[in-house]
């Protein structure tokens, strides 16, 4: 009896002819959506990763970089100027010196070793001068050099 009734319902819809076309042209539509969500998903992190990313230059002309304290004598710190990263070395005389922590080279992030007590680049065996300038190793150029000023107990530096 209930297998009568289904027949004839469907037999119905088929009968009339739309019912199945709209079925069909459901199912087609979230198949299209579903490729296209793929191809979404897959396409989008590629074009992420060709763009490269809008970074922002900063204007910033000096930068509280450190507070005396946090750089002992015979010590470097890493601070940040602007969006990029800088070197204060405080040597063994007390004199503090400044310039950016990006290695000419080929641009690792550089830091001071006390033990030889000039700045040092880990990945290409670089070495510069606690003033930056280039001594030993592939850098070809110096550290770009900042001044260097304090006031009070913070450590201000500035593009030279
Ligand atoms: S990146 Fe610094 S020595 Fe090569």
């Amino acid at each position: 009896m209930k297998n009568a009734s289904l027949d004839r319902s469907e037999s119905s819809l088929r009968s009339d002819g739309s019912s199945s076309p709209n079925r069909r042209g459901f199912l087609d539509y979230l198949l299209g959506t579903s490729a296209l969500a793929t191809l979404g998903a897959i396409l989008y992190p590629i074009f992420r990763f060709m763009s490269p990313p809008q970074i922002i230059e900063s204007t910033e002309s000096s930068v509280v970089a450190a507070k005396l304290s946090e750089v002992p004598i015979n010590s470097g710190k890493i601070f940040k100027f602007g969006s990029k990263p800088g070197i204060i070395v405080r040597t063994e005389a007390g004199e503090l010196k400044a310039c950016s922590a990006v290695c000419t080279h080929l641009e690792c992030i550089v830091q001071y070793r006390p033990d030889i007590k000039h700045i040092w680049c880990a990945c290409h065996n670089g070495h510069y001068s606690t003033d930056g300038k280039n001594i030993s190793g592939p850098p070809p150029r110096p550290l770009e050099a900042y001044k260097v000023n304090t006031r009070g107990d913070d450590i201000v530096v500035s593009k030279a």
